[in-house]
């Protein structure tokens, strides 16, 4: 199934395909019939809106050819005959017949949603955490977005590739080794933060402070000031020395430095790997392609851009000048060195060409914006945004906002440090598990017979549950403000709710005393108003999908749950259920029910959020 038809066990997919050959039939046009889901359920569940437009095309009434369209279409077992409303819009009222039919069709392993037949595959640059540092908070954004992106266009049976672009080569890094050996640090003992502070030392003594030396002499501070700053641009000047000596010989692949680099990106990876496991993100050791994978194609992406004409050399350094705009892109440095760009030139020919990417999407924070404009413009420029086979390929840079804190300013811990993943998820857990904990004190809970451990396990889910949501379930290009009294509570537009609305489906289908194969013979029901209104909402979940494909707003996915979950309460407290004393009506809706908590089980797995059979 191409990705861009309409599922068919969605209704407006065939109501579509009928009005089409009417408007074929009444007008000789292949126009779009304009089939959207009803404004308001009094008037039908679907309308048609194309009169208006094909009469502005045809100079025809538009009032007149809605009842050409209402009579030439046909309609038989699927809806009753269209209604004209307003300046020509058609009412559609589906047979209750046609909505069984289509949830018997979903309702199974595939809820609907096809398998595409594209077979190019789709790259998704994720996670993307820098070696030698702690993950913080935008890792995380650049690890659930990237996952729930890659778990999508899974889910619509695409090849995947999850690309984490580790920071893992360059200067940095080797002002890291260099400062790691200089304060003899036992590299088999290395812990990450005796790692990170090595760091951020190596990043102190490598940036002289130039511009505070320039305002000593000006603002004429005393002698002692100016000699504190001369004596640390000196040692900078020695660091830099020795972190370049450092860089050589990692590139010239001296043993003893690559054994050091190795060490340091295993224990690096040891805490990403951790997190990423704990947020339930397909992040692992095989899906590692750092910039170091690309040190020896970055001279040839230089001489690539020379050959073709399309780079010129600007005071010793290399460029890429653009015809729109005054900044070029920089691609190699006056004393040589290659940059951030010029290993993400590599990096996408890689993913188009060599992977066979006709879609590679970026999860990286939206500052970088300028940064992919330019790699973006001058990959088209030479013809690298094409797949193997010559396909142009959609290349995007979703860039998403920062996490905030609740004084909307860049989440910082108490004491003012950059909050690490780590702590941020151990919190997370910690609340979930309390959450858990003193719900289950209640002797009515279904959790109250649970264990310890057992609780502690939904806990964990519950917390995970509480920040991924909050965090996929946004506008994913917006600042958000991390708050975790609201993000794990059970009620409210959270995660918990989402797994709560799941868990109570799946205990009352665990009390019902009809066999699994009583209610999958019997017929969804949908005779009354709310099981109607679930059941259409439940029929348009393959669409969702196919809609986060193209327009990569996970945010639809939490809406559309929500909105579910919603249905289903609704539903729930008007329709009785297991109380039913008929069995073909409890049966009927019990199979409702089933269908209802499969898609929700479904949509969270989209999130990577567990979805606990109690709580
Ligand atoms: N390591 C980079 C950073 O922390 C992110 C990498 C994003 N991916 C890329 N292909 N440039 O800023």
């Amino acid at each position: 199934m191409p990705l861009d038809s309409r599922p068919p066990t969605d209704p407006a997919s065939t109501l579509d395909a009928r009005f089409r050959s009417a408007i074929h039939a009444v007008s000789q046009r292949d126009a779009d019939p304009q089939i959207r889901p009803s404004t308001n359920p009094a008037f039908g569940d679907y309308q048609a809106n194309a009169a208006m437009s094909l009469a502005k095309e045809t100079k025809g009434n538009p009032r007149e050819l809605a009842a050409a369209l209402a009579n030439a279409v046909d309609l038989a077992g699927i809806a009753e005959p269209p209604v004209i409303a307003g300046p020509g819009f058609l009412n559609i009222r589906l047979e209750s017949s046609f909505i069984v039919a289509m949830l018997a069709a979903m309702d199974n392993a595939s809820l609907g949603v096809g398998v595409t037949n594209e077979t190019h595959a789709v790259v998704v640059d994720l996670c993307g955490v820098n070696v030698a540092k702690q993950m913080h908070v935008g890792h995380l954004r650049a690890t659930i977005i990237g996952d729930t992106i890659a778990r999508v266009f899974e889910r619509v049976g695409r090849t995947v590739w999850r690309e984490n672009h580790l920071g893992d080569w360059g200067l940095p890094i080797a002002m890291t080794l260099a400062a790691l050996r200089r304060a003899n640090v036992d590299l088999d003992q290395l812990t990450l933060n005796q790692l990170n502070s090595a760091y951020r030392t190596a990043q102190l003594e490598g940036r002289s402070d130039e511009a505070g030396l320039a305002a000593a002499y000006a603002t004429g501070a005393g002698p002692h000031r100016i000699a504190e700053l001369l004596a640390q641009q000196m040692s900078a000047g020695a660091a830099i020395v020795d972190a370049k000596s450092t860089l050589l010989r990692l590139q010239g692949g001296d043993a003893e430095v690559v054994a050091a680099w190795e060490k340091i990106i295993t224990c690096t990876m040891r805490e990403v790997y951790a997190s990423t496991a704990t947020l339930n993100a397909k992040v692992t050791a095989e899906h590692n392609r750092g910039e170091s994978f690309f040190r020896d194609r970055l001279a040839p992406v230089v001489d690539g851009f020379i050959k073709a004409g399309l780079a010129k050399e600007d005071q010793g350094a290399i460029i890429v000048p653009f015809a729109d705009r005054e900044r070029p892109l920089l691609i190699r440095k006056s004393d040589g060195g290659f940059l951030y760009a010029t290993t993400d030139l590599a990096a996408l020919r890689f993913r188009t060409f060599d992977l066979n990417g006709s879609r590679v999407i970026y999860v990286v924070d939206a500052r970088q914006r300028d940064h992919f404009k330019d790699v973006f413009d001058a990959a088209a420029l030479i013809g690298w945004d094409r797949t193997k086979d010559g396909e142009k390929a959609e290349i995007t840079h979703l860039g998403f906002g920062t996490v905030l804190g609740k004084d909307k300013r860049p989440l910082k811990t108490r004491s003012g440090e950059n909050f690490t993943l780590k702590d941020l998820l151990d919190e997370a857990i910690e609340r979930g598990i309390s959450e858990v904990t003193r719900r289950a004190q209640d002797p009515n809970a279904p959790t109250h017979s649970l264990s310890a451990t057992e609780l502690a396990r939904v806990g964990r889910a519950v917390g995970i549950a509480a920040i991924k949501y909050a965090d996929l379930s946004n506008d994913l290009t917006k600042d958000y403000v991390f708050d975790l009294d609201r993000m794990v509570a059970f009620e409210g537009d959270t995660g918990p709710y989402l797994q709560y609305a799941h868990a109570r489906i799946a205990n009352m289908l665990a009390k019902a005393k009809d066999s699994a194969s009583d209610i999958a013979s019997a017929n969804h029901a949908v005779a009354e108003p709310a099981e109607r209104a679930l059941a259409l909402h439940l029929l348009r979940y393959p669409q969702m999908i196919l809609d986060v494909t193209r327009t990569l707003e996970t945010n639809r996915i939490g809406a559309y749950l929500r909105t579910l979950a919603e249905l289903f309460n609704a539903f729930y407290q008007s329709c009785p259920v297991l109380k039913s004393e008929d069995d073909t009506l409890r049966r009927a809706r019990l199979r409702l029910c089933g269908l209802t908590r499969d898609v929700l089980h479904d949509g969270l797995s989209l999130y990577g959020i567990e979805a606990p059979e109690r709580m």
